[in-house]
Order: structure tokens, then sequence, then C-alpha cells
């Protein structure tokens, strides 16, 4: 059994009345990067304020590390680090000044040194001495980072991170995630954007309408499905002479691409003899690769929706 780092148990809000989230219990483990994906609305935030204590909760149980928020608050909110809204800095000092300060205010202990480490762990010490005022939008996220890990947490709780991101500076998001997920810390973030979701998480639970509605890891949702008829490209010297032998050896009709490249739609178990057809035929096959399946196709079965999350 893996550690569980956040495990949230029957968590409802109700506001006048209105089920706003409705007993949505779910599982972090220790080192994941965890995703809360849902379309605008559906409680995301919600759920992460009534984590992170900034709301109260109507029903349910939250435990951090083991630690029951309801028997041991500041037990339990020292193992968190978050950003639910925009962190505020002062622009005019440095970013090492401004984590200095943090650390100042802490009520835990923390080492002077832990802030170089930090600061190598979200990709800023080149920029540590400069003044805030001169960051980009990207840095000042991951100066954000370098703040709610400061003190060391589990669990970093990360509410829309990558908004006003640009997809460069969400690629550099992603990869100092799953930095921080090797490091030990479990990661729990949340976003409307399934493209995002893709890249960053190991895991995640889609939301909708204030209800969990499903919960599958991110190779789940793009594994190849062997029984399932999909599209399937191949890249030979011989585009003509290739469609000819799938065509004649399995009677499915084959499009050609391009001079190099075709694509016929069958199930996995077949590709292996339109293959073998294609080289005893004297085609040079030089690349086959399947169509994958996406978070939005995913998304879109699970809640037969025609648009569910907007794509942008
Ligand atoms: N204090 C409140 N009073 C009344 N309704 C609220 C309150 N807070 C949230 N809601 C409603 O609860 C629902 C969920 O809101 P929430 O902000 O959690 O959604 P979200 O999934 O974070 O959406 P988004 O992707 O837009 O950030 C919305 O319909 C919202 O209008
Ligand atoms: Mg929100």
């Amino acid at each position: 059994m893996s550690e569980i780092t956040l495990s949230v148990k029957g968590l409802t809000k109700t506001i006048k009345s209105k089920k706003i989230v409705d007993g949505v219990s779910f599982d972090v483990r220790k080192g994941e990067v965890f995703g809360l994906l849902g379309p605008n609305g559906a409680g995301k935030t919600t759920i992460i304020r009534m984590i992170v204590s900034l709301i109260k909760r109507t029903s349910g149980e939250v435990y951090i590390s083991g630690k029951s928020v309801d028997e041991d608050f500041i037990g339990a909110m020292n193992e968190i680090g978050a950003i639910v809204e925009n962190p505020e800095f002062y622009t005019y000092m440095s970013g090492y000044k401004n984590l200095l300060h943090y650390k100042r205010m802490s009520r835990k202990e923390i080492p002077e040194s832990r802030i170089a480490e930090v600061a190598k762990l979200v990709k800023l010490e080149a920029a540590l001495q400069q003044k805030v005022k001169t960051y980009s939008l990207g840095m000042r996220q991951r100066l954000g980072v370098a703040q709610a890990i400061l003190h060391s947490p589990s669990l970093l709780i990360l509410d829309e991170p990558t908004n006003g991101l640009d997809p460069q500076g969400i690629r550099e998001f992603r990869d100092y995630l799953h930095d921080l997920a090797r490091s030990g810390v479990s990661v729990l973030v949340s976003s409307h954007l399934l493209s995002e979701m893709e890249l960053m998480c190991d895991r995640y639970a889609i939301i909708e309408k204030g209800k969990l509605i499903h919960i599958e890891t991110m190779e789940e949702t793009t594994a190849i499905q062997k029984d399932l008829q999909r599209v399937v490209y191949f890249t030979t010297n011989d585009s003509q002479k290739a469609k000819e032998v799938i065509e004649e050896f399995s009677g499915q009709p084959v499009s050609i691409i391009d001079a190099a490249h075709i694509s016929v739609t069958t199930a996995y178990e077949s590709v292996a003899g339109f293959n073998e057809a294609l080289v005893k035929a004297g085609c040079k096959v030089y690349e086959i690769t399947f169509e994958k399946k996406t978070l939005e196709d995913r998304f879109l079965e699970l809640t037969n929706h025609e648009a569910g999350v907007e794509e942008s």
C-alpha cells in the first residue's frame, strides 16, 4: 500500500440549501500529482477551500498525513502549502528577501538554507536576487510555489496554477511539479483545461456539479484499448503500394495522407499482420502509430456531454 498524504471523505458544502459540493471522497498518495478536473462552476475551488480550511465544511472529513483537521488543526495545516488566490509579494524586494520575510513569519522553524533549496526546485536560482517587479508571470508563479513549499509541507495545493501561462510556461511548470513529486511532496492541482491536466497529472478526478463522478490514472485514459477499432498510421517509402497491399490483405479501405503516410482504421491485434504483409511485398516500414485517446475524448465519454470542458 502506498502512503496516503491527503484523505478527503464525504466532503459536502451546502449554501442556501444548495449542495455546491456533494459527498466528495478521494485520496492523494505520497509523491503523486493529483488533479481535480471539471468545468467552470463544478466546485473545484470550493473543495480546495474546504481542505485548506478557508471555509467551513458542511460535513465530511479531511486528513493530512494522517492528521485529522478537526482533531489536530495546526498539525494538519503545517503539512499543507497552498496557493488558492494569487500570492502577493513585495515587488520592490528581491525574490530572496520575500522568501526570507515569509520564513520569519512562519510558525515552523525553517533554516535559511531552505530558501536556496526551494529556489532550485522551482528553477528560480538565477533570478533570486532580482526584484520581483522585474519577474515575468511565470517567475512570479514559481516564487509562489517556492513560498508555499518553504516550510516543507507534505501536500502542495494549487488552484488553477497555470492561469495566464503560455504553453512553454505550462510545460516548465509540469516539469517542476514532477520534480517536487519525486522529492516526496504530494500535489493537488485543479483545472478546467483538459490539455493542462494531461500534461501535469498522474491521476485525476472528474468533478461535475459538485459531485466526483470518476477517478482514473492518466495512463488508463490514454492507454491503447486492444479490441477497439482505431486509426493507425503507417510511415513507409511508398504510400500507393502500401495502400494496395493493406487493402488486398485486409479488405479495409486505406487513405493516403501523403507520399510517406497512410492511415487505416483497425484493431490493435491486426497491425502486426498488416506490417508483415507490407514487408513481404517489399515496402519499407519506418513507423506505426496509433491515434491516441485524449483526456477530452475520455471526459466526453464519461459525462456524455456534447461540449463539457472548454479547450482553451
Ligand atoms: N459563497 C458562495 N455563495 C453562493 N454560491 C457559491 C459560493 N461559492 C461558490 N458558489 C457556487 O458554487 C459553485 C462552485 O463554485 P466553485 O468556485 O467551487 O467552482 P470551480 O469549479 O472552482 O469553478 P471555476 O473553474 O470557474 O473556478 C458555483 O456555481 C458557484 O457559483
Ligand atoms: Mg475555481
